[in-house]
């Protein structure tokens, strides 16, 4: 693989990142949430070169983005769930997993064999005009390595996977900064898979009704496991008096933390801040050192940020 593109997010950039997705490289594509890797889902040696420059194992199954709704029906069935969903929040921080269509021509590979598929419509306009000068279905896990922490800028990106991916578009810190939301929406009662960048709370009053959690042993996904986002250092969470040498990541007022999520307990600047916390917490503590989270609240974007750090705190297999 040669040396990583950087590209600018403007036309002659999108048409270059567009040709390597069609002669089938990868491309690191700025989402609201996080940077994807995207390949053609339509390309098994394209998508298997995702799991390859990952590390990522091959029963973990991608999301497929899209540009339009109108899209969507070649993939996969739209319950009326879905469609209800599809309107309030597409596009947007939110993944559907839907029943895949037997001629959907998608790489077996993007879902793991599996019968159904995680579709997401990005809000991004990098990513939309993307999705849209390329024209059909790209598979994209967040592009950082397996197990490691989510890249919320292009640096990241270039840290964990320079020289292993063709490009990496240029679009900025990401927005939102967690990764969607994603439901199962293949029947009727809706499921939350994985909390994210789209609140249940607003999931739950657009429906109105609860989420339902997740069948158990539906799919075992990386994501999924207990030890994920993890940096080389020791999480702990919940701390509100830190150990001396401890790098202290605060939430709101926390005097003499080394970092914060949100100066004010703002939530959605602590999404936004949380992998760049970890990221920077990462290079502070090193290898082996302490970094201790001050306590988030679990309530709308609160519940991913703690998943997130949860599984960034688990003991590592
Ligand atoms: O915000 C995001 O979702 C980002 C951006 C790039 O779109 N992508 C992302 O992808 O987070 P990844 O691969 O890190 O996480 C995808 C998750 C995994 O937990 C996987 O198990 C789940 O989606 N998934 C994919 N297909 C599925 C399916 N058919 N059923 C259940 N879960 C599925
Ligand atoms: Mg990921």
């Amino acid at each position: 693989m040669p040396n990583t593109a950087f590209l600018a997010p403007d036309l002659p950039g999108l048409k270059a990142a567009a040709a390597i997705l069609r002669g089938g490289g990868l491309v690191a594509m700025p989402t609201e949430t996080v940077y994807g890797l995207a390949a053609d889902a339509r390309n098994d040696r394209a998508v298997a070169a995702i799991f390859d420059a990952k590390g990522r194992p091959r029963f973990n199954p991608l999301i497929v983005h899209l540009a339009e709704l109108s899209q969507v029906e070649a993939l996969a069935t739209l319950t009326p769930l879905a469609w209800r969903l599809a309107q309030a929040f597409w596009p947007g921080p939110l993944t559907l997993v839907l029943a895949l269509r037997d001629d959907s021509l998608l790489s077996p590979l993007v879902t793991a064999g599996l019968s159904s598929v995680a579709i997401r419509l990005p809000a991004a306009d990098i990513a939309r005009r993307l999705l849209t000068e390329f024209g059909g279905p790209v598979a994209a896990p967040s592009a950082n390595p397996s197990g490691r922490i989510s890249p919320v800028t292009p640096a990241h990106v270039l840290a964990g996977l320079a020289g292993r991916i063709d490009a990496v578009i240029d679009g900025g810190p990401c927005a939102v900064g967690l990764e969607s939301t994603i439901v199962d929406a293949t029947g009727d009662a809706p499921r939350l898979l994985r909390a994210g960048g789209l609140p249940a709370e607003a999931l739950e009053a657009a429906l109105g009704r609860p989420l339902l959690p997740a069948l158990h042993g539906t799919v075992t996904a990386p994501g999924q496991l207990a030890s994920h986002y993890a940096p080389r250092g020791r999480v702990h969470l919940n701390v509100t008096a830190p150990d001396p040498g401890d790098i202290w990541v605060g939430f709101g007022r926390c005097p003499g933390a080394e970092l914060t999520l949100s100066d004010s307990g703002d939530l959605t600047e602590a999404a936004a801040r949380l992998f760049h916390a970890l990221h920077e917490a990462d290079a502070l503590a090193g290898p082996g050192g302490r970094i201790a989270f001050a306590p988030v609240p679990e309530i709308g974007l609160g519940r991913a940020i703690n998943d997130r750090l949860r599984r960034a705190a688990a003991p590592r297999g």
